[in-house]
């Protein structure tokens, strides 16, 4: 099925949602099912409005003066118009300028972002690896953030997206310019730990309660995953400071981390987005074949199943002791935050440096 690619529900996606009853017989759909996919929930969840005002505020800076700021994968432009509001609180006259490749993301950011006396803004469509609607040299900052590990895969010549899409950035940035790029699946996304003989190693614990979901939507269409299908490439902190010096940024070694404690409402919310559930579901066998709104109601009846299964603990352990202070049901991540700059005269790959701490 050919995917609505500006977030609107094209009409095939509709048709092709009440055909597959037929594809996923067991499926129950809730009388709403229809409705769009948005990141608009996920943009407006506290938690991730909490976790972005910690990390993105702090990098609002007076040296951005009269500079064309970019959010590049901007989506419906929560980030945007909290750190246009910012600017202007700061008294920090800046251009705005937000991106984003999906034309009813860019529409519901334009209605939301509103003008300051010291900050014009402009909304675009684009696509960061290929940015030819900004000039080599403009952009003073860019926010990038949420976006870097939906960059999957390789182009029509072989060139990984992810590669092509810094190599932009980069060349759209001012010498001395400044990315900011902020990502919640590395692998320090989910908790590390000591082991016994002391190293560091990735506690698979909360990652397999996100995997359980997964695989429990996927039961719930009759399919599993397919082995010989990848799903999401999930680097580690230092790949993603390694493929910025590869692009010829110098890269600060310190990653600022915030903790962001999802809450089932948050998980519900990111579960909205389409480019959440067509992630979820890569590894599908047959994925291509299972509509959008399908695999949605799927991926929240599983989330459904895991707080039942959460509340019927919690009976339980009240049972024994009413007093007992019960835990909530989270799904907590660990969001990084790296800081690149565009080298005042440009390095070859060979010379970049990590910058000192
Ligand atoms: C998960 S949202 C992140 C939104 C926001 N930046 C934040 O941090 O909350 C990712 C956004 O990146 C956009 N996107 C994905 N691939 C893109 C590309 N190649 N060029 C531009 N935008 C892209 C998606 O349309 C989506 O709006």
């Amino acid at each position: 099925m050919k995917e609505a690619d500006n977030g609107a529900t094209a009409p095939q996606e509709v048709v092709y949602g009440l055909l597959s009853k037929d594809i996923v017989p067991n499926l129950e759909r809730r009388p709403d099912f229809l409705r769009p996919l948005t990141y608009e929930h996920f943009d407006v969840d506290p938690v991730n409005r909490d976790v972005n005002q910690r990390l993105l505020l702090q990098m609002v800076s007076p040296a951005d003066k009269d500079g064309l700021i970019l959010d590049v994968g901007c989506a419906n432009g929560a980030n945007s118009q909290m750190l246009v509001e910012a600017y202007t609180q700061q008294g920090i006259p800046v251009h705005w300028a937000g991106i984003d490749l999906d034309q009813a993301a860019i529409d519901t950011a334009r209605q939301k972002v509103t003008e300051t006396h010291l900050v014009d803004v402009n909304f675009m469509k684009g696509d960061v690896t290929n940015l030819h609607i900004i000039g080599n040299g403009k952009a003073r900052k860019i926010f990038f953030t949420g976006i870097y590990h939906e960059l999957q895969g390789k182009d029509e010549e072989g060139k990984p997206l992810k590669a092509k899409a810094l190599e932009e950035l980069l060349r759209v940035l001012e010498p001395g310019g400044e990315l900011i790029l902020v990502s919640a699946f590395t692998r320090e996304s989910f908790n590390v730990r000591q082991n016994k003989e002391g190293e560091q190693v990735f506690d698979r614990g909360e990652f397999m309660r996100v995997a359980r979901i997964r695989s429990a939507a996927m039961q719930k269409l009759n399919r599993q995953g397919d082995k010989n299908k990848t799903n999401f490439e999930v680097l580690t902190n230092d790949q993603v400071i390694e493929n910025l010096l590869a692009a010829g940024f110098e890269v600060d070694p310190h990653v600022v981390m915030e903790r962001a404690n999802l809450t089932m409402e948050s998980h519900r919310a990111i579960a909205e987005d389409k480019m959440y559930i067509k992630g979820a579901f890569q590894d599908m066998q047959d994925a291509e074949k299972v509509d959008m709104y399908s695999k949605r109601e799927a991926y929240q009846q599983a989330l459904d199943d895991a707080e039942a299964e959460h509340e019927g603990i919690i009976a339980k352990l009240l049972a024994k002791d009413p007093q007992a202070e019960m835990p909530e049901l989270t799904y907590p991540r660990n969001i990084s935050l790296f800081r690149a700059r565009k080298p005042l005269t440009p390095l070859t790959a060979a010379e970049s440096v990590p910058l000192a701490a």
